[in-house]
This record gives C-alpha cells, sequence and structure tokens, in this order.
C-alpha cells in the first residue's frame, strides 16, 4: 500500500482573524501538528525585550539573535519554540510584547533567523508521526510554505475581531499590528496569489472550520 503524503495546510490572516482556533480545530481534524508562527515571534519579541534590547536598535537585535539557541518542543498537537531550553510563559501575550512585536517582524534579519526554523517544523512534525502540518501566520502561502498543500487567508471585520480579542481579556493594537504588518518591505501580510479567502466575520468557529475540512477533504485523495 502506498504511504499517505505528508500534508502541509497554511494558514494567513490578520491579528485576531480567528487563525489560532482554526488551526487548532484543523490540526485534531486531520491529526496534523499545530504551528502557531506568531508565538515564534512573540517568544522571540519577549526575550529581546527581557535583554534590553529595543527594537530601534538593530544592531543589538543582530548582535543578539546569533546568541539565541531554538529548539522544539511538542506538547500534545503543538509546536512551542524553546529558547535555550526554555519555553516562554504567558508573557507572550503581554501588553508589552503585543505594542513590539510588529517592530521586531519588521526586521529582515529576524524573520531570515527564523525562516529555517519554521520549515523545519515539517521534520518535528514528521519525527512525531503526524500526517502533516497546520501552520498559521502572515507569510506562511507566501513565503514559508508557497508549495503548500492548502493555503488558506482568514479575515474579519475589524470591529468583531477587536471583539474577540477583548472577549480574550487581551490588550492589543489590532488594527496599527495589521497597518504595520501588511506595509513592512519583507514578507508583508497578504493574501498569496491562489489562496483560499475566506471572510469569517458572520460564521462561527464550526462553519469556519467545517468550510475549510470541506475543501480539505475534498482533494485529500487526490493528493
Ligand atoms: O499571530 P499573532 O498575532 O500572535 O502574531 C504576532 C505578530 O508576529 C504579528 O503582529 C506579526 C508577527 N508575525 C509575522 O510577522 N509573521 C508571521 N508568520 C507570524 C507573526
Amino acid at each position: 500500500m502506498p504511504s499517505s503524503p505528508f500534508i502541509i495546510i497554511a494558514i494567513d490572516g490578520g491579528a485576531a482573524s480567528g487563525k489560532s482556533s482554526t488551526s487548532r480545530a484543523i490540526s485534531e481534524r486531520f491529526h496534523l501538528l499545530h504551528v502557531d508562527t506568531g508565538s515564534f515571534y512573540r517568544a522571540v519579541t519577549a526575550e529581546l525585550l527581557r535583554r534590553g534590547v529595543a527594537p530601534s536598535d538593530t544592531a543589538a537585535v543582530h548582535h543578539v539573535l546569533p546568541q539565541l539557541k531554538l529548539t522544539t518542543r511538542v506538547q500534545g498537537r503543538s509546536a512551542s519554540m524553546e529558547i535555550g531550553g526554555h519555553i516562554a510563559g504567558e508573557e507572550i501575550r503581554s501588553p508589552e510584547v503585543n505594542a513590539s512585536v510588529s517592530h521586531f517582524a519588521a526586521i529582515p534579519e529576524l524573520r531570515t533567523f527564523l525562516l529555517a526554523y519554521q520549515r523545519g517544523q515539517a521534520d518535528v512534525a514528521r519525527s512525531h508521526g503526524f500526517r502533516g502540518l497546520v501552520m498559521e501566520g502572515r507569510d506562511i502561502g507566501s513565503v514559508i510554505f508557497p508549495e503548500a498543500d492548502f493555503r488558506f487567508y482568514l479575515h474579519a471585520d475589524p470591529a468583531e475581531r477587536a471583539r474577540r480579542r477583548a472577549e480574550q481579556g487581551h490588550v492589543d493594537q489590532i488594527a496599527e499590528r495589521d497597518r504595520m504588518d501588511s506595509q513592512r518591505k519583507t514578507a508583508p501580510l497578504t493574501i498569496p496569489s491562489g489562496a483560499t479567502d475566506i471572510d469569517s466575520t458572520y460564521l462561527t468557529l464550526e462553519q469556519v472550520v467545517e468550510k475549510l475540512s470541506g475543501l480539505i477533504e475534498a482533494k485529500l485523495p487526490r493528493l
């Protein structure tokens, strides 16, 4: 019997667009490793802030990055970034990290630093026996895995996204982060050509997951 193919699903979208809940549900449904690349940018941001590095000080960023030893721990179905063997906690969702993560993420050297690490998550998924991976972020379908089997772009009305974030109890500048993430020169937030665009403003999480699952299942036998 031929072995089943390794599946890569890319889910991009703006802040609070529903990427995480959707990706988590898709990872369960199809036995995939869930990789939240926003949490990677957040963990590196928290570490740089902890070391007193400001995003405007690119020389310091360049100096510190090579010192960060990145590894991955798989917990349940999710990949967590370890820096020097340590997994960052809830501080990666703090107002301080929310306010500076997009500034750090706009630094090309930082994006290059994370590129191989993100692509390497496919090997992590394989070595843990997953059928594939679902990776969420801003540039997954455009830069990290442009050849992914499935590329989705989630969006939702800004007011609805602000409501969802407030419901989670987080202080976040969604519109400001989206503006910065879309306007940066390197790997901006964009709908990759050929990606399936899904507006979740008036859909429940279950409806979004059903929609994606239907599209995935329809194509799976042909992979
Ligand atoms: O998905 P999130 O809101 O947790 O992501 C936090 C920030 O990380 C986001 O504002 C921009 C950056 N990011 C990025 O530049 N590229 C990615 N692939 C994922 C996140």
